[in-house]
């Protein structure tokens, strides 16, 4: 079988600041909620934090290389707020921002694409005293800093992310605190479900005025399909409700300018008067969808689960990862279901975003082999299984324009620590040898071939 994609498809990788860089404290950056979280005790696997990491602050034009070596022609990264912006909103630091000067300099001159986005969790300390993403003042901070980096970086980036995975900043962060700042208040979530919306929108603005040729500005969600565990009232009244709160929230504000959340009548008094005149309007504003992509939810009723009662399950007899269920097919499910409701009925002649696979990849505790050799073949068998799910999305008509593998290198998994690997290079954490694996080989044959032969 013989998977062809259109010219033009776009073959990536993806990573984020926090993860990957390490040089937590130089060159003036101010401190992260991250950095704040992974230093006290009992919140990450091991007790491990990201203060070094993979080191790529430091070793970026060799990092760089080695995608170059891969083949790689597009590269999403992170900007981390509080290296250019450390202690206020005021106070700029030139050194952070020469940093990714410096590094979107380094993939240009390698080839390789830029996609930067502005926010992948590291929220500045000094913001998130202020009130953080529950605040409504986050967003002209937000928008100053997103102006910042369009102003330093427009003449060279092309491709920019106002915003990765808001469902996940709000509902780890501020509903069950398992990531940062590690707060469990469903009023909180619920403000800060809104302001990472607008933030978008108000930094989809701020980039176009401050750069004058034509560029795309998206959005990264992570979105799944939601079945429920089983066929009684309950679950599949508890399958609708995630549906709501991690994929529509999110789809409706941006794509249609509405939000589910004003129609749910027991949210009403938390909602109060957070969403004004003009937000909706704000935030329906797009270039670009970037869908990442890992596993289904499968869903059950569960009421000791605040407000919305549901609980995630694990069906017997499937195929699991260290974190999740391994299901493909429901890949080209979402991306269909996200067709027909988002897009095909939009008024005809209207410019619709263009929608990407923004993330997507496995977890696999691979070791090297006596010979030197990583033979990661679960996780070129999870890549190519995805990325037929999506040929087959695109043959029925639905342009996908791209694919990246979440990550390039091993790297820092959040609430998992070291414990979780997801690159395509190997890295020893302990000598930051980096080792390109099987799928690297593998992946740099489909970016060559633009297919799986
Ligand atoms: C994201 C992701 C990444 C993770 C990856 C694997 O939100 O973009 O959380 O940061 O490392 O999804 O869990």
């Amino acid at each position: 079988m013989e998977y062809k994609f259109p010219n033009g498809f776009k073959w990536g990788t993806a990573s984020s600041s926090y993860q990957i860089e390490g040089a937590w404290n130089e060159d003036g950056k101010g401190k992260s909620i991250w950095d704040i979280f992974t230093h006290a005790p009992g919140k990450i696997i091991g007790g491990e934090n990201a203060d070094v990491s993979i080191d790529h602050y430091h070793r970026y034009k060799e990092d760089i290389k080695l995608m170059a070596e891969v083949g790689l022609k597009n590269y999403r990264f992170s900007t981390s707020w509080p290296r250019i912006f450390p202690e206020g909103p005021d106070k700029l630091n030139t050194k952070g921002l020469d940093f990714y000067d410096r590094l979107v300099d380094e993939l240009l001159t390698n080839n390789i694409e830029p996609y930067l986005c502005l926010y992948h969790w590291d929220l500045p300390l000094w913001m998130h005293e202020k009130g953080g993403w529950p605040n409504r003042e986050i967003i002209g901070h937000f928008s100053n800093y997103a102006e910042t980096m369009a102003t330093k970086l427009g003449d060279r980036v092309s491709n920019w992310i106002t915003q990765n995975e808001p469902f996940v900043t709000a509902g780890a962060g501020y509903f069950i605190g398992e990531h940062a700042p590690g707060e469990k208040n469903p009023i909180a979530a619920i403000r800060a479900v809104h302001h990472l919306l607008l933030s978008h929108g108000k930094a989809y603005q701020a980039i176009k005025a401050s750069i004058s040729r034509s560029i795309n500005t998206g959005i990264v969600l992570n979105l799944s399909p939601v079945h429920p565990a089983t066929d009684s009232k309950k679950d599949l009244k508890a399958a609708k409700m995630l549906d709501i709160i991690q994929n529509q929230a999110f789809l409706e504000p941006l794509l249609k300018g509405s939000s589910p959340l004003q129609k749910l009548k027991f949210l009403k008094p938390f909602i109060g008067d957070l969403i004004q005149s003009g937000d909706l309007e704000l935030i329906n504003q797009l270039d670009f969808l970037g869908v990442n992509y890992y596993s289904r939810a499968v869903v059950a009723h569960d009421k000791s689960f605040p407000i919305f009662s549901i609980t995630q399950v694990h069906p017997e007899g499937n195929d699991y990862s260290g974190m999740w269920e391994i299901y493909p097919e429901g890949l080209s499910e979402l991306l269909i279901k996200i067709w027909k409701e988002y897009f095909d009925s939009q008024i005809p002649g209207k410019k619709l975003p263009e929608i990407m696979v923004t993330e997507n990849g496995i977890p696999v505790p691979d070791g090297i082999d006596f010979d030197g050799r990583i033979r990661d073949e679960r996780r070129i068998r999870y890549l190519k299984d995805h990325i037929n799910q999506i040929h087959e999305v695109i043959s029925k008509g639905i342009p996908i324009k791209g694919y990246f593998v979440w990550s390039f290198m091993d790297n820092f998994e959040w609430a998992y620590g070291y414990s979780q690997r997801f690159g395509i290079v190997h890295v020893d954490f302990h000598t930051q040898k980096r080792t390109i694996k099987d799928s690297g080989h593998w992946f740099s044959k489909v970016i060559q071939d633009n297919g799986i032969q």
